[in-house]
């Protein structure tokens, strides 16, 4: 770590959290979310609520992360804000207020790609959690994005495999809503798959190109099942709940899994990381870690708070485009789809 003084604000409002969060020298002063729960009972996003809650809850979230950090906004090095991919609505709130800040206490402004973000938030500084070195691969799996993504350097990325359709975070909310799980659906699926027989119920796998990932084929398929299945009998989603869940889980980790030895093959590439919302999933996180005994992986697996959407892993791509130099223009835009 340089021996200077490096205090990053990150501000992430790309979705449906707003969070801002404060770095010294790569280590977490403060983290905070302000998850917006309006959208439960639409069950899904809903865009224009969420830039209006944005708007709501970016003075008191920034405000909330210095008080929590115990430092003055004098002290900051920089702002970090992410520039997309996102809703645009979203992105807009955080990008225009990251720029107005930045302007006002004169310090240097740094775009962050969301995606990179959550791949980056491996190299924050944690107690016990090492980092990956390069090159690795990185399984980003959220609630917009399935990829895997070659990583040779900090902000040198190569997008090798992505879904054609759903993302897996989708393939979970969708599934938990046929289920009649509210919104969002994928820590419930993984709260009950606990409980389940990941065997119950056989789901198919797609067949898709080499590296990348199908997920609707899974939803459709989960749907008729259900269909059938109460026909017969009324109760059966109530009466299989667990052991749905656990096989709709374990469908979709052998996908995962499957693609995931497929690009180690392909990249000669052994060092495996993680990332977005759904690398909370204690199932895949489990499955992992067995991978290092059963295939002789190097697996990192984030720290819980930083893999759904959060501000820590915004200010730490943040830290290390600054450490680079690489600042934004202030007359930068947010964009809601920006390539990896
Ligand atoms: O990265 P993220 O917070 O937001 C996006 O950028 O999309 O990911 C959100 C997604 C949602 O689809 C949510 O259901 C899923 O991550 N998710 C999970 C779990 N926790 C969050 N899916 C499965 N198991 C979990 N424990
Ligand atoms: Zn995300």
């Amino acid at each position: 770590m340089p021996a200077q003084n490096i205090y990053i604000l990150g501000i992430e409002s790309s979705c449906d959290d707003t969070a801002a969060a404060v770095l010294h020298n790569g280590r977490i002063l403060s983290n905070v979310v302000a998850t917006q729960e309006i959208h439960q009972k639409y069950g899904g996003v809903v865009p224009e609520l969420a830039s209006r809650a944005h708007q709501q809850n970016i003075v008191p979230v920034i405000h909330e992360a210095l008080k929590q950090a115990g430092i003055d906004k004098k002290q900051l090095s920089a702002i970090a804000f992410t520039r997309g991919p996102g809703l645009m609505g979203s992105l807009l709130v955080g990008t225009s207020f990251a720029k107005s800040m930045a302007l006002a206490l004169d310090i240097p402004l740094l775009d962050i790609n969301h995606m990179q973000a959550h791949i980056l938030a491996h190299f924050i500084e944690e107690e016990g959690f090492q980092k990956p070195q390069f090159p690795f691969l990185a399984l980003t799996i959220s609630g917009g994005h399935t990829q895997i993504v070659k990583v040779s350097d900090y902000f040198e990325m190569e997008v090798i495999g992505q879904t054609i359709d759903d993302a897996v975070g989708e393939a979970f909310d969708k599934s938990a809503k046929i289920l009649g799980l509210p919104y969002p659906g994928g820590p419930l699926v993984d709260k009950y798959a606990q409980q389940g027989d990941p065997k119950a119920f056989p789901f198919p796998k797609p067949k898709v190109g080499h590296l990348d990932f199908s997920f609707s084929g899974l939803k459709t398929s989960i749907l008729y099942f259900v269909q059938k299945q109460v026909k017969e009998n009324p109760d059966f989603v109530q009466e299989n709940l667990e052991d749905m869940c656990a096989s709709i889980q374990a469908t979709i980790i052998n996908i995962l899994m499957d693609k995931l030895k497929k690009a180690v093959k392909h990249t000669g590439i052994k060092q495996i990381a993680i990332a977005g919302g759904v690398s909370a999933n204690s199932g895949i996180r489990k499955t992992l870690k067995e991978a290092e005994h059963k295939y002789q992986w190097k697996t990192f697996v984030p720290k819980f708070e930083y893999t759904t959407d959060n501000a820590a892993m915004i200010a730490i791509a943040g830290h290390y485009k600054f450490l680079k130099g690489d600042f934004a223009d202030m007359g930068v835009t947010a964009k809601a789809r920006i390539p990896m």
